[in-house]
């Protein structure tokens, strides 16, 4: 099955950005060893990453097309803000797990909100850049055919 991670602003920085907060890892290293891993698994993965809300609206409504069966998106500062990212993945209904590399709970009190978390299979937080391979885990476990 097909498989999307979804970047929002500023993740393009990782690395760079407060690494206190987010590691020294880049999004290039996390996205190829997601990649490896799905393909390990049988499944194809591909990513994508825009400072821009509405191309990320885009890419979501092209997944619909591309029937991906998975989405993972790390909204960044867009979770806390963005309805319009909510209604598009609402919209196109391919199920999608919400993922932090930050513990958005220990943070500042604006953070404590997500516009998408009632809507996603579920939420990591807090664990890093193991916060994506924790939820692209949990999403192979979900594609793994039930048996008959
Ligand atoms: C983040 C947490 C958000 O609050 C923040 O705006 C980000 C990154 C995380 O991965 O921990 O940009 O989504």
């Amino acid at each position: 099955a097909k498989l999307l991670v979804l970047h929002g602003p500023n993740l393009n920085l990782l690395g760079v950005r407060e690494p206190d907060i987010y590691g020294r890892e880049t999004l290039a290293d996390i996205n190829s060893r997601l990649a490896q891993r799905a393909q390990a698994a049988g499944h194809e993965l591909d990513w994508y990453q825009s400072n821009a809300e509405h191309e990320l609206i885009g890419r979501i409504h092209q997944a619909r097309d591309e029937q991906v069966a998975y989405i993972l998106i790390n909204p960044g500062a867009f979770t806390h803000t963005s309805v319009a990212l909510r209604d598009a993945l609402a919209a196109v209904a391919i199920p999608f797990i919400e993922v932090h590399m930050s513990n958005v709970h220990a943070r500042e009190p604006f953070r404590r909100h997500s516009y998408l978390s009632d809507l996603a299979t579920g939420v990591i937080c807090g664990f890093g850049s193991n916060s994506y391979r924790l939820g692209l885990d949990a999403a192979l476990a979900k594609l793994e055919p039930k048996p008959a």
